[in-house]
């Protein structure tokens, strides 16, 4: 049996939508952008969403528009994109280290991080989790820093009734492997006004009106930037993608969760592994499903589930601070101790009883139970 480490939830729906647009003939960012905007920023509870061609970009934007140039606190536990967006944009990460029970960023090191020129938080809701967001906004709150919260692994994700990417200025991802997809694409989540049209100008060459937006305008061909931009958009086509897998999301989340649940109680039993943990008063949304390796070889693990035709992988070793580019002398005990013992499985909405039994006995099989 081969079974993928995850799978788009696509079907006649998407096709039509696409087709639709294509039949159109407007390509570039238009009026599906501002449906999919409408629609996401209503669900996560924001007065405004901005649709980009990547969560690298969003976040990337973010820190521009927000003119950060110093310090940003955030997990090393993350895809290396989350620091990159921080270099990238001119400001300088600082890596905390994370809680190993729920793989998110510990308040308590965040708050040893702090200096005089920390100026932002940026909280990683791993793999479908939200971090400890009350405390987070505490310590913001009381140092005054901004709160930039990389959800590309947590789309529909709650915490105490709220969603991810609503406690600060969220960013999201559509990378084929999130819990929707446009094949690529990002999200910005924000309640300020002011910053939101930044992010605009920002990622459309400088100029603050998008090209259907100057449609009605006296002078529509009249493009005048006002700062040196960037073209960051996410067209049309992908956006039609995002409006229909929008109204699939809590469809997949649910099953994501019910699958979840069926390695959680049919795992359990194996002492050798430790099962993910859904926090009180939270909704985790599984976009990855990830166990611990308690004792043994965890690359043997991975090596010997691969062979057996089961596409499971590892989030994320190296961590974002013992990278080459990144390399220094910082020591995460709990990230690196987590970086060695973690193995993410296969995981998607259409996974069938029989893939998640053929996991189930090859991990045991394998372990020898
Ligand atoms: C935590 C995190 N941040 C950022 C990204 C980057 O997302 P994108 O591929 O949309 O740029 C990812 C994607 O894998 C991610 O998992």
């Amino acid at each position: 049996m081969k079974i993928p480490l995850s799978k788009p939830f696509l079907n006649q729906k998407e096709l039509k939508a696409v087709k639709q647009v294509l039949n159109s003939s407007w390509l570039t960012h238009g009026p599906k952008n501002q449906e999919f905007e409408e629609i996401f920023a209503k669900y996560t509870g924001t007065k405004y969403a901005v649709s980009l061609n990547s969560c690298a970009s969003a976040l990337f934007a973010v820190i521009k528009a927000l003119n950060i140039t110093g310090e940003i606190i955030l997990p090393s536990f993350t895809f290396v994109a989350s620091a990159n967006a921080i270099v990238t944009a001119g400001a300088k990460p600082i890596f905390a280290d994370i809680d190993y029970q729920t793989s998110n960023i510990d308040p308590q090191d965040i708050k040893r991080k702090i200096t005089k020129k920390t100026q932002a938080i940026m909280p990683v809701h791993f793999a479908g989790q939200v971090c400890q967001m009350d405390e987070i906004m505490k310590i913001a709150k009381k140092h005054n820093l901004w709160v930039i919260e990389d959800s590309a692994e947590a789309i529909g994700a709650e915490y105490h009734g709220k969603k991810a990417g609503s406690f600060g200025i969220g960013c999201f991802s559509f990378f084929p492997t999130k819990n929707i997809t446009t094949g690529e694409g990002g999200m910005i989540t924000a309640n300020d006004k002011d910053l939101i049209q930044k992010i605009k100008t920002l990622m459309g060459h400088g100029i603050p009106k998008m090209t259907n937006q100057r449609l009605k305008a006296k002078k529509p061909w009249y493009r005048a930037a006002t700062i040196a931009g960037y073209n960051f958009r996410m067209s049309n086509i992908l956006a039609a993608l995002g409006v229909e897998q929008m109204k699939k999301l809590n469809q997949m989340n649910t099953l994501r969760r019910k699958h979840a649940a069926y390695l959680n109680q049919k795992l359990k039993k194996i002492k050798e592994i430790e099962l993910p943990v859904e926090m009180p008063k939270t909704k985790h949304v599984y976009q990855m499903y990830t166990i611990k390796l308690k004792k043994g070889n965890r690359d043997d693990l991975v090596r010997k589930l691969k062979a057996k035709g089961i596409e499971v992988s590892v989030h994320f070793d190296p961590p974002v601070h013992l990278q080459p580019y990144y390399k220094n002398k910082q020591k995460l005990p709990e990230t690196e101790k987590l970086s060695r013992s973690i193995i993410t499985l296969p995981m998607y909405p259409q996974m069938t009883k029989k893939e998640l039994d053929y996991i189930i006995n090859n991990i045991k099989e394998i372990l020898k139970l």
